[in-house]
């Protein structure tokens, strides 16, 4: 016993069906959940490491595994619309079209917090951020556990989002209790982050749901400076704390090259590349289907992360294919740049922070 407690905790690993969750390995999670434990689970977006978030001490278990910064609150995640009304002081008119046209989904949505919600949760902020996700292992488990679940992406502080179960291994095994495995996540970058607290609403984080669509139903939306930043923004009082952290950055350097046309970006990523492969660093090279076979193969790893025609299939790629180039040890990742529209604005917010903004003009 005495030695037992000195040890890590043993992580299970479950597989569970995407479609039909089956519902005992989901009955354990929730009880897990219950207890006061940290589960790992699919969402549409990411995968999240999920605790009851009205229990205090089971969401600072999340932040003691991913060795997440206490002032960085989580998202709380709901299974229906109905249960957003104990969590929020007040419902702001927007908040019933958006969940409408976006819920379940990877929308984010900041009100003012109720009494209901732990101060861990949001870090001692007045508001909660909350999501109802599409993910039908998500539902089943926050609906089976009977509570909201607080969850942050399941990676190490700092890390990129895990897509797959074995991210989460990767990053969390012995840290936390279970991980349900549905296979790949389906959009690939996390949630978009709206603050619905101030008028107009503004995006805090550029996510799954694109900003055209938000401005089709809101008509006004801002986004807030972080959001098209090409270098750290100077704030104050962040007001999404995220935001003042490196993010989603594999171990490699990365360096980001943009451009308007694709030839000079293509030009200017090999040359970047032959700079440092000539100090005899290993070069990786993030791709697209378009760009792929314009590299040297012999000098470089190369991969691609999708279509440039098809954004949804850079959101989906991308965070896999940042740690994939990791683990085939480069010292230096050089990046394509691609357009910001749709879900490209996520694709380029995550791209810029993962080079801590080294940002190269094409
Ligand atoms: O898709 C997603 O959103 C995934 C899945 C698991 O749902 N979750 C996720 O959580 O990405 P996390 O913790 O990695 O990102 C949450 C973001 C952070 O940037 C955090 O600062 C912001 O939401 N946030 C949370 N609560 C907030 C609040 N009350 N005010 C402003 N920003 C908040
Ligand atoms: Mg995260």
């Amino acid at each position: 016993m005495g030695l037992k407690s000195n040890v890590a905790k043993r992580t299970i690993l479950l597989r569970v069906n995407r479609e039909e969750p089956e519902i005992e390995k989901i009955r354990l999670a929730a009880s897990i959940i219950r207890d006061g434990g940290t589960v790992a689970f699919p969402t549409e977006t990411v995968y999240g490491l999920g605790a009851d978030a009205l229990n205090p001490e089971a969401v600072k278990k999340i932040f003691k595994a991913k060795m997440r910064p206490p002032d960085n609150p989580v998202i709380v995640h709901v299974s229906s619309k109905d249960e957003v009304e104990m969590l929020v002081e007040d419902f702001p008119k927007n908040a019933l079209k958006l969940m409408e046209a976006f819920w379940p989904g990877p929308l984010t949505l900041i009100f003012k917090a109720s009494r209901r919600v732990p101060k861990v949760t949001t870090a001692g902020l007045d508001t909660v951020a909350i999501r109802m996700p599409s993910h039908k292992v998500a539902l089943a488990l926050i609906r089976e556990s009977g509570t909201p679940i607080a969850a942050p992406s399941a990676n190490l502080s700092g890390r990129p989002s895990p897509t797959t179960a074995e991210h989460v291994l990767k990053d969390l095994d012995g840290r936390i209790d279970l991980i349900l495995d549905a296979g790949p996540t389906e959009v690939g970058v996390e949630s978009t982050v709206l603050n619905l607290t101030v008028d107009p609403p503004q995006v805090l984080r550029p996510g799954g749901t694109p900003y055209e669509r938000l401005v089709e139903v809101l008509g006004e939306v801002r986004l807030h400076p972080s959001v098209t930043a090409k270098r750290e923004v100077d704030i104050e009082r962040p007001h999404s704390p995220g935001m003042k952290y490196r993010h989603y950055a594999p171990s490699a350097d990365v360096v980001l090259v943009e451009g308007s046309s694709l030839d000079s970006i293509v030009r200017k990523v090999r040359e970047v590349a032959s700079t440092h492969a000539e100090k005899g660093r290993k070069v990786g090279i993030l791709a697209t289907e378009e760009t792929i076979s314009l590299y040297d193969s012999e000098t470089y790893i190369i991969k691609s992360f999708g279509s440039r025609g098809e954004p949804s299939s850079l959101a989906k790629n991308l965070f896999r294919v940042l740690r994939e180039l990791d683990d085939s040890g480069v010292d230096v990742i050089v990046a394509e740049g691609v357009s910001m529209e749709g879900l490209g604005l996520a694709v380029m917010n995550r791209l810029r922070k993962a080079s801590g903004y080294n940002i190269v003009k094409a």
